[in-house]
């Protein structure tokens, strides 16, 4: 079992070196391998995404992920900035379809900013497609306007997007995994205004009279973001593109507590995957040893589950994480009086010696 592991940058490398112990400590055969990815890569090779990081994360059967950006590369032409990193990986390598599971633990239901009533015993799965939407569709780019409100004036534009079979695919992997959960799927989409959503939902609701077993319910984008924090736990299993789930998964993570508590999954139809906590490299902490690991560490075990199919190691990761949490330790994102405050490596080291 080969992982290509790219730390990438800020609490990146923090994060991923503590994910890594904890591989190491399970007893099963993986090699890994690390290289740089993001603005890390760029600064030793003038490229966020070089061919040999490109190269090691195809042959891979897994990718442990961690964070790419800093401001220091905010000024970059866009092709050069570490988050087309993760980009080109997803694009590359076909990974549609991104898990973000949001689960409160108990021992963190007072972590969060909602009322404990609203989220204990939270447990939704977010399904982002994760390939295509206005991320990827082309024509983008600057121009000269010669219609819309001022012709003639400089203006820029993206292109949303979405094929009959990206969709149907995206609709399959939410379908099949709320058979495995509690049955329900919530599209979220704009078909109000949206000819691309209005598509996403006809898309769906064929695919959907292959599972009668399941329940599917349409939601608009706006309200969705609404019942996230009015009564989320009426979700099970949300679907969405690929921009709408990149804002409602970080909108999901604190029903959690912490997006430091967030894992993900993406992978392409061949269940090769990537595996990275949902939050960026927090450039404002990095360094500090101060960053939750959890987020990555729980990647990891999604990362044994669906890409190297060691579903009991997948579960002895976790059942360590909330024994960690069972003894009180917390980050600092997720600290509340009466716990105990450790670092980063300290978390690490905790996981470690829970398994
Ligand atoms: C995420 C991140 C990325 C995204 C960025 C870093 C390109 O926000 O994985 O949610 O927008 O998809
Ligand atoms: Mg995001």
């Amino acid at each position: 079992m080969k992982i290509a592991v790219l730390p990438g940058d800020g609490i990146g490398t923090e994060i991923v070196a503590e994910a890594v112990r904890v591989l190491q400590t399970l007893d099963l055969k993986l090699e890994m391998e690390t290289a740089l990815v993001g603005g890390a890569a760029y600064a030793a090779y003038g490229h966020p995404l070089p061919d040999s990081t490109l190269t090691l994360a195809k042959q891979a059967d897994a990718i442990l992920f961690g964070a790419v950006g800093d401001w220091k590369y905010d000024t970059l032409d866009r092709p050069l900035r570490p988050e087309q990193a993760i980009l080109g990986l997803r694009k590359n390598l076909g990974l549609f379809a991104n898990f973000r599971p949001a689960i409160c633990y108990e021992q963190l239901v007072g972590a969060s900013s909602l009322k404990p009533e609203l989220i204990a015993g939270l447990d939704i799965l977010i399904i982002r497609e994760l390939t295509g939407d206005i991320y990827f569709g082309q024509p983008r780019g600057r121009r000269t306007a010669t219609d819309g409100h001022f012709p003639g004036a400089e203006e820029a534009f993206d292109t949303m997007r979405y094929s009959r079979p990206e969709i149907e695919r995206i609709a399959h992997v939410a379908f099949q995994a709320a058979r495995k959960r509690n049955k329900k799927v919530t599209s979220v989409d704009k078909a109000n205004v949206l000819e691309t959503f209005q598509f996403w939902r006809d898309v769906v609701t064929q695919v959907h009279a292959e599972y009668p077993d399941v329940e599917l319910q349409h939601m608009y984008v706006d309200n969705a973001a609404m019942q996230l924090v009015k009564a989320p736990k009426a979700f099970d299993v949300v679907v969405t593109g690929n921009m709408f789930g990149d804002i409602l998964s970080d909108e999901a993570s604190m029903l959690t507590g912490s997006i430091g508590m967030l894992p993900s999954a993406s992978l392409n139809s061949t269940n090769q995957g990537l595996y990275e906590p949902s939050h960026g490299s927090a450039p404002d902490i990095a360094g500090k040893g101060i960053a939750n690991p959890l987020a990555t560490i729980l990647s990891a075990a999604m990362m044994l589950r669906f890409s190297l199919n060691q579903e009991e190691a997948a579960q002895r990761i976790e059942a360590a994480v909330q024994k960690v949490l069972q003894q009180g330790l917390r980050t600092a994102d997720i600290y509340s009086a009466g716990t105990t405050r450790v670092s980063t490596r300290e978390m690490g080291d905790a996981v470690v010696k829970a398994l």
